[in-house]
């Protein structure tokens, strides 16, 4: 028995075949165990040397049983280690980097300059109502300027996609009147626009304002041409030209001097040299007045400006497209 049994597990070769030849001859129906049960047919003499016999070949399976379950755990280990083996040589596989998109480079810079100049970050909703789109900022209802902007309508009566940021202004003013205030309102806006290389149904603007008791005209225009030579370097040069806003009187805008291309064939200015960077103006009283500040005693400046025009004119981009278009040949260029 003993012979035969530690011979049948030489030629085990896996966990399954130790588990089977463990119950064959060491389990409860083992030929040894069945030894045990017919002790009392031996007689008392030779019982206790049949019983020590047994136990000793008992042991002598347990310990070969363990031995050779180690052995095939080493030789299954050194088998996977063969098959399984990583060349540590290979060069690694370069992950793929993510990037900051170039607007979202473009605002912070604009809020860093502005931060310098004393304005805080406030951020208004985008989805609008008429009444803060238009109505406060006083372009009533039928009012033909609301041509200036293609609106985007919701099903719900007088819900709205902000066309612009300057229903940002009324927000900051009822929260802070009657503090002075000196803010920057970025995001998102949208127009019911055909899209062409010149315009996107959605688009960032940088609203700014800032109202307190003595602030002029020269404090905007100084603003906002100082913002310019932060942002295109100090030789820069600007314009501001008389315009028309609802919301601001008297208004303006300001160019800046079309710096990468000039004359013909130049598609980011219009072939004129300069290229419309922002609207502004001082806040319109009833404006003022729709904020909760007495306009006889406060008065303030506002302006809104598109940074993806700053992005084309510095980089030389000529369709706006590709600022939402995800393409990453465009969005790997600016690293
Ligand atoms: N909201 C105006 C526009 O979208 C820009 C503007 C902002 C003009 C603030 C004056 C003051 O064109």
């Amino acid at each position: 028995l003993r012979k035969k049994g530690l011979e049948s597990l030489q030629v085990v070769q896996d966990e399954l075949g130790l588990q089977n030849w463990k119950v064959a001859n060491l389990g409860r129906s083992a030929p040894m165990t069945q030894i045990f049960s017919q002790m009392k047919t031996v007689s008392a003499e030779v019982r206790p040397l049949v019983g020590e016999r047994v136990n000793q070949v008992k042991k002598e399976f347990e310990a070969a049983l363990e031995e050779h379950a180690a052995a095939i755990k080493q030789a299954m280990l050194n088998k996977s280690l063969t098959s399984d083996a990583v060349d540590i040589s290979l060069p690694g596989r370069r992950p793929a980097h993510g990037r900051l998109h170039p607007q979202t480079k473009m605002l912070r810079e604009i809020y860093r300059i502005f931060g310098d100049m004393g304005f805080q970050v406030y951020r208004a909703r985008d989805v609008e109502t008429d009444e803060y789109n238009f109505e406060l900022l006083n372009i009533p209802a039928y009012h033909p300027a609301r041509d200036m902007w293609d609106t985007f309508y919701t099903t719900k009566p007088g819900v709205i996609l902000r066309t612009h940021t300057s229903p940002g202004q009324v927000h900051v003013m009822r929260e802070y009147c009657p503090e002075p205030i000196r803010v920057i309102l970025p995001g998102m806006c949208y127009r019911y626009e055909q899209i062409s290389a010149r315009s996107e149904i959605q688009f960032h603007q940088v609203e700014g304002i800032m109202v307190g008791k003595h602030v002029t005209m020269g404090d905007m225009k100084g603003t906002l041409t100082d913002f310019a030579r932060r942002l295109f370097g100090a030789n820069a040069r600007t314009r501001l030209r008389p315009s028309y806003f609802p919301f601001t009187e008297p208004s303006g805008e300001m160019d800046v001097e079309c710096f990468v291309c000039h004359g013909a064939g130049c598609q980011v200015c219009k072939n004129s040299g300069w290229l419309e960077i922002l609207g502004c103006g001082m806040i319109h009283p009833t404006v003022l007045r729709n904020g909760g500040y007495d306009p006889s005693v406060y008065s303030g400046f506002a302006f809104g400006m598109g940074p993806e025009r700053i992005s084309m004119l510095r980089n030389q981009i000529n369709d706006i497209r590709n600022f939402w278009a995800n393409d990453v040949r465009f969005l790997e260029q600016f690293s």
